[in-house]
C-alpha cells in the first residue's frame, strides 16, 4: 500500500526513541523567576488567584531567593509594590524605594542571583496606569523621564538588567540613553515590546494592586488582534537599543513568538504570565488535569514557538519537583 514505509509511529515506540526525536528540548537554565516584595517588614501574603506565589517583605525575599538559589534557580524578575502611590509613581525611582533596597540586599547577600527588574509606573501611581496621567489621558513624552529615572535607580542599586513593561512610545531610548550617560553602558535592555491588553493579567493586579483606577490600558498595550503590529513594536525597540525582546503573554500568542523569532536575530524572551498560571492551578485543584504534565506542556509549547528565555510562576515547582 502506498504510505506504508512511512510508519511515523515507529519514531514513538519507546520512551528512548521519542528522547531521541524530540525536537524541543527544554533547559531550566532559560527560566525567570518572578517575585513580588513589597514595602515593611515581616510581611508574607499569599495571593489567592496564584497560589504558590506571595508578597514578601524584604527578609522574607531574601530566604525565598536563597532556598531557590540552592535548588538551582538563579535569575530573578522583581516587581515592587510601595506603601504609597500618588500621581507621579514616586516610589518607582525613589532611592529608597521597595526595589532598590531589595537589590542592594540581594546583590549583597546573593551576589550569585542576577535580578532583572520591571520598570513601569502602574505599581506605583494611584490611578494604576504604567505613565503619567492628565484629565483622563495617559502621557508619553512626560512618562518617558520617568521611566528613564526608574531604570537607572534600578541600575545604581545593582540590577543586572532592566525591563521596560510600559509600553510608552520611546521609553527604550529614553532609557538606554540615561543608562548610557550615567556610565551604565553594558546594562542590557530586556524590552516588553509585544505587549498586549490582556485578561490574563488578572491574578497579577491583585497581586501587585495595580488595576488601572479609571479606563483600561488598551491606548497603549497591544491589541490582540494584531500580530504584524508585534513585528513593528520589536523593531522599533530594537532601532532604539533593546538587547532581548519580549512577547507577553504567551499562551494566547504563540504564533506571535515564532513570528518574532523569525523576524529578527535578537534573542527573545516570553511571559508565561499570572492567569496563565493560574489556570493550571485551578485545573489541578479542582482536579480536572495534572499540574506536572499541564506544566511541562506549557511550557515545552512556548519554548517550541520559539522562545529563547521564559519568565513563569512556574518556575519554582519546575526546580523543586524535577520536572525538566
Ligand atoms: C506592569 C506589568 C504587568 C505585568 C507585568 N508588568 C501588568 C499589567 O500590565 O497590567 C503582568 C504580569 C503577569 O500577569 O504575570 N506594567
Amino acid at each position: 500500500m502506498i504510505g506504508d514505509q512511512q510508519r511515523p509511529r515507529r519514531n514513538r515506540a519507546s520512551h528512548q526513541i521519542r528522547e531521541l526525536v524530540a525536537e524541543t528540548v527544554v533547559d531550566r537554565r532559560k527560566l525567570i523567576m518572578p517575585h513580588f516584595v513589597q514595602e515593611g517588614k515581616n510581611i508574607r501574603e499569599e495571593i489567592v488567584s496564584m497560589p504558590g506565589v506571595c508578597r514578601v517583605s524584604v527578609e522574607h525575599l531574601l530566604k525565598d531567593i536563597e532556598t531557590d538559589y540552592k535548588a538551582g534557580i538563579d535569575k530573578i524578575l522583581i516587581f515592587g509594590i510601595p506603601d504609597k502611590k500618588d500621581e507621579v509613581g514616586s516610589g518607582a525611582y525613589d532611592r529608597n524605594g521597595v526595589v532598590q533596597k531589595a537589590l542592594r540586599e540581594i546583590k549583597k547577600h546573593l551576589p550569585g542571583v542576577m535580578v532583572i527588574t520591571d520598570v513601569c509606573l502602574c505599581e506605583y501611581t494611584s490611578h494604576g496606569h504604567c505613565g503619567m496621567v492628565d484629565g483622563g489621558i495617559i502621557l508619553n513624552d512626560p512618562s518617558l523621564e520617568l521611566l528613564a529615572r526608574t531604570a537607572l535607580s534600578h541600575a545604581e542599586s545593582g540590577a543586572d538588567m532592566v525591563a521596560p513593561s510600559d509600553m510608552m512610545d520611546g521609553r527604550v531610548r529614553a532609557i538606554r540613553q540615561i543608562l548610557d550617560s550615567n556610565g551604565f553602558d553594558d546594562m542590557p535592555i530586556l524590552a516588553y515590546s509585544a505587549k498586549y491588553a490582556s485578561a490574563f493579567y488578572g491574578p497579577f493586579r491583585e497581586a501587585a494592586g495595580c488595576a488601572p483606577q479609571f479606563g483600561d490600558r488598551s491606548s497603549y498595550q497591544m491589541d490582540s488582534r494584531n500580530a504584524r503590529e508585534a513585528e513593528k513594536e520589536v523593531i522599533l525597540d530594537i532601532l532604539e537599543g533593546a538587547d532581548i525582546v519580549m512577547v507577553k503573554p504567551a499562551l494566547s500568542y504563540l504564533d506571535v513568538i515564532s513570528r518574532i523569532k523569525r523576524l529578527v536575530n535578537v534573542p527573545l524572551a516570553a511571559y508565561n504570565v499570572s492567569g496563565e498560571y493560574s489556570m493550571v492551578k485551578a485545573m489541578a485543584k479542582l482536579g480536572y488535569g495534572d499540574e506536572a504534565r499541564l506544566t511541562k506542556e506549557v511550557i515545552i509549547s512556548i519554548f517550541r514557538a520559539g522562545a529563547d528565555m521564559i519568565i513563569s510562576y512556574h518556575t519554582r515547582d519546575i526546580f523543586t519537583h524535577g520536572w525538566f
